[in-house]
């Protein structure tokens, strides 16, 4: 990490299954952040249940899953002595600046948003007019803490373009208010494909129970699923020949073993499907049967997590409402 102070800040949906996907793309690349970190740099990681709500969620289960996140995000490893974690929808911060940003937001900008376009062809009448301001909500995430870095995977680059050219416009309409923000994308796990379908990413809302591992799996479910990923017509592990769905596997295998893709191939080359297969599900339940027990722990003993998602939710609450008192005063809002 450089010398100048860094603060990151990302978050994941509380809904649905935490998946590989999620594990590899972002919170392991936030572990690692953590890692090396200095002592001026902030580490912020949210459950953007606020974010959750732009498509229909059961409210039983809904507050289920905000407890399953925050404790898989300790059980992976997020210490809170080095990191902040919170509940969006608690500090009502993030809801003010995201309506002064839809204000600055271009409509014909929203318009272009990928992510948009997909799910808005998924939910069909059902789109609201959340889903559509999603990315205001998720800039004032990430604008109301000076946040200079933002790890995720790649289905977030677009959004975190928009948070730079929204923080650029405000400043120019107001003032220099925001930081802007830049990505961090491990291109090593950016995006993993489904195992069903190499074409389609890794996703909580997959309807195919065998396109994802998730991070809650049974470990004999997850070798059976990995049994069951599609590969090519070959049979054997060969360089010459990379299949789309071969190569997410070797990527798999390579994150969950901290290898490099080229380390993996070089000591699979010649394996056949079946034992390659084998392997990579004895590396992936090595991976998670210690993380699974922790996070049971963790949800037994539930007053240590909701004593540190209090002490969360009031450290970041401390940042955003000073940044809030200057975006009132630079926009006018108020006496
Ligand atoms: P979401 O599941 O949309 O809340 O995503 C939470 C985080 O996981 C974001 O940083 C995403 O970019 C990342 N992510 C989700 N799906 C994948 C995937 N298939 N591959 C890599 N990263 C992913
Ligand atoms: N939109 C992100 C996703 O679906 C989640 C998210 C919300 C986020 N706010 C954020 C990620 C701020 C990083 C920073 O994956």
């Amino acid at each position: 990490m450089s010398t100048k102070k860094e603060i990151i800040f990302s978050g994941i949906q509380p809904s649905g299954n935490l998946h590989l996907g999620n594990y590899l793309g972002a919170i392991q690349q936030w572990v690692d952040m953590q890692k090396r970190l200095s002592p001026e740099d902030t580490l912020i990681f949210c459950i953007v249940d606020l974010h959750a709500i732009t498509v229909y969620q059961d409210p039983k289960i809904l507050r289920q899953k905000i407890r399953e996140v925050a404790a898989m995000y300790l059980a992976c490893g997020i210490d809170p002595k080095n990191a902040h974690i919170f509940v969006q929808s608690e500090n009502p911060d993030h809801t003010y600046l995201s309506w002064v940003l839809d204000c600055v937001v271009p409509y014909g900008q929203m318009l272009r948003m990928t992510q948009f376009k997909d799910k808005s062809q998924k939910q069909q009448e059902g789109t609201t007019v959340g889903l559509f301001n999603y990315p205001a909500l998720m800039a004032a995430d990430i604008l109301l803490y000076d946040t200079t870095t933002v790890p995720v995977g790649e289905d977030q680059k677009q959004h975190i373009e928009l948070t730079r050219d929204v923080a650029e416009k405000f400043n120019s309409m107001y003032g220099e208010t925001f930081v802007l923000p830049k990505d961090q994308i491990d291109t090593s796990a950016a995006r993993i494909m489904s195992l069903q379908n190499p074409l389609s990413k890794m996703s909580k809302s997959d309807a195919d129970p065998f396109g994802s591992i998730y991070l809650l799996d049974e470990p004999d479910e997850m070798i059976k699923k990995l049994k069951r990923a599609v590969t090519d017509s070959g049979s054997a592990v060969s360089s010459e020949n990379l299949s789309p769905a071969l190569t997410n596997l070797i990527s798999i295998f390579g994150k969950v073993t901290n290898r490099s893709f080229e380390q993996v191939l070089k000591t699979c080359e010649g394996l056949s499907y079946g034992a390659f297969k084998t392997q990579l599900g004895e590396a992936v339940v090595a991976k998670f049967e210690p993380i699974q027990k922790k996070y049971r722990a963790l949800l037994e003993e539930s007053g240590e997590l909701d004593r540190i998602l209090d002490q969360g939710c009031a450290a970041v609450s401390v940042y955003s409402s000073a940044k809030i008192q200057v975006v009132k005063e630079r926009v006018g809002l108020g006496r």
